[in-house]
């Protein structure tokens, strides 16, 4: 039955309800229905609507309501009602009779909704926390296996400058801590409860609004209801936090499929996370990684579609809001399943670092120690750069690497240039010279992986 009938006298058209229903999407929210029905249920006993008998009985229904949803949610679609509020409140009169129907006193579905859905994005929010933070380990685990190892660093896609693998990995890990800081950012912003509110002016009774807050674990009670049921910002930071952190997810994926293509041959992923070609024999797709790199146009897609839902929506709440659901819980489920995916992945890479070392020697990578060189016996580095572009074209045209040159032809780029500048332009020396903070040096990198292992 619906909630609203006595208004009417003509029958809702079957398409409307259709269209109108959003039990099949919110469905998912049952638990925290629950849970704000049974505060609410005290918040009514503490301004006498209810008796302390009559809010013990509908304690004890919801609590089995509870337990029920619990233990089988696909009930709740076995139904149909409107949406999870009616559907609740409908159990409710069901287990209790009358009794039940006095629960909505004082209460709109305007601040029960606004209330379930910041419940679900805090419970959630803890659990995507936590997957970062897992990814960090992983990343970090690796990081630490491969401290020594060499890999061709990249500017345009093109070899600029060798650093670490390890370097690499703490470049992925500085993002998910910060994508890590941000959620715990929105997390803590959204912890104030609209309950009590009402449809939008506040509610009729003289209820503690803190003291409600307190019991359904928010830190406060939100201020003014005309923000408090039409404010939707959480959804929103949600799926901006979700989208930057997909957009590290997909660059640390398009990585990963270089690194792992025939051509670099830097790594190799894990059988348990590729799979083969129907046709090609010889296939082994980074399918998880292509799919972690896609999946992100879906989780902007719901930011992008949310930010235009919410935009011009006059004060306070419109049935547009009912759109939030549906995207933010495709976002919630897609970022989580790509950070189980990622530290699968990342778990099972093995490095060739015997390969990543050739191609880290190759394209002219030392070029900027050379210049450097130059600079130190005096020589202003705008000019240097200069000596070292031809060098390398020298070398391009003789075929070989800068540090194979004879010092006889070094020597016709500049006469600077003398016997010593060999032991500058080894890999370790690059490496080695990346002294200050930040800088891929085993001993910087050694106190990065110092600071996350705390
Ligand atoms: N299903 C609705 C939503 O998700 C609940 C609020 C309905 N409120 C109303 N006044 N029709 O937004």
């Amino acid at each position: 039955m619906a909630l609203w009938g006595g208004r009417f006298t003509g029958q809702t058209s079957d398409l409307f309800k259709e269209f109108n229903d959003s039990l099949p999407v919110d469905y998912r929210m049952a638990e925290q229905d629950i849970v704000g029905s049974v505060a609410w249920s005290r918040a009514l006993a503490s301004v006498n609507v209810l008796t302390a008998d009559e809010q013990q009985k509908l304690e004890a229904a919801l609590n089995a309501l509870l337990a029920e949803v619990k233990a089988d949610p696909s009930i709740v679609l076995q139904s149909d009602a409107e949406d999870i509020h009616s559907w609740v409140e409908g159990k409710l009169i069901e287990a209790v009779g009358d009794l039940g129907k006095k629960l909505h006193t004082g209460r709109s579905r305007n601040d029960q909704v606004a209330t379930d859905l910041k419940l679900w994005c805090r419970q959630q929010g803890e659990g995507l926390s936590a997957l970062l933070a897992q990814l960090v380990e992983a990343l970090v685990a690796l990081a630490e296996r491969e401290q020594d190892t060499v890999l061709p660093g990249y500017t345009h896609l093109q070899r600029a400058q060798p650093v670490t693998f390890a370097h690499w990995c703490l470049a992925y890990v500085e993002m998910f801590e910060r994508d890590r800081k941000r959620l715990n950012n929105a997390l803590e912003l959204m912890n104030t409860s609209p309950l009590g509110c009402g449809a939008l002016a506040g509610t009729a009774y003289a209820i503690d609004r803190e003291a409600l807050a307190k019991d359904l674990g928010f830190a406060a009670a939100t201020r003014n209801s005309l923000d408090s049921v039409s404010d939707r910002d959480h959804v929103l930071e949600l799926l901006s936090v979700a989208s930057i952190s997909s957009v590290h997810l997909s660059r640390m994926a398009e990585d990963i499929i270089f690194y792992n293509t025939g051509e670099a041959g830097f790594l190799e992923m894990d059988d348990q996370v590729t799979s083969g070609s129907s046709l090609m024999p010889q296939k082994k797709n980074p399918d998880a990684m292509e799919l972690i790199r896609g999946k992100c146009g879906r989780v902007v897609g719901s930011l992008t579609g949310m930010m235009v839902t919410m935009k011009a929506l006059p004060l306070a709440y419109n049935k547009d809001m009912q759109e939030d659901k549906e995207g933010l819980f495709d976002t919630v489920d897609t970022w989580s399943i790509c950070l189980k995916m990622a530290i699968l992945c990342v778990e099972g890479i093995k490095v060739n670092a015997e390969r990543t070392y050739q191609a880290a020697q190759q394209g002219y990578s030392n070029a900027t120690e050379l210049a450097d060189y130059l600079v130190a016996k005096g020589i202003p580095f705008r000019e240097a750069h200069h000596i070292v572009g031809r060098a390398v074209v020298g070398a391009i045209e003789a075929g070989q690497p800068l540090e194979d040159l004879p010092i006889e032809t070094l020597k016709t780029f500049s006469e600077q240039i003398d016997d010593d500048v060999y032991q500058h332009l080894t890999i370790e020396a690059c490496l080695e010279k990346r002294v200050a903070q930040g800088g891929t040096s085993k001993e910087q990198v050694k106190a990065a992986l110092a600071v996350y292992k705390k």
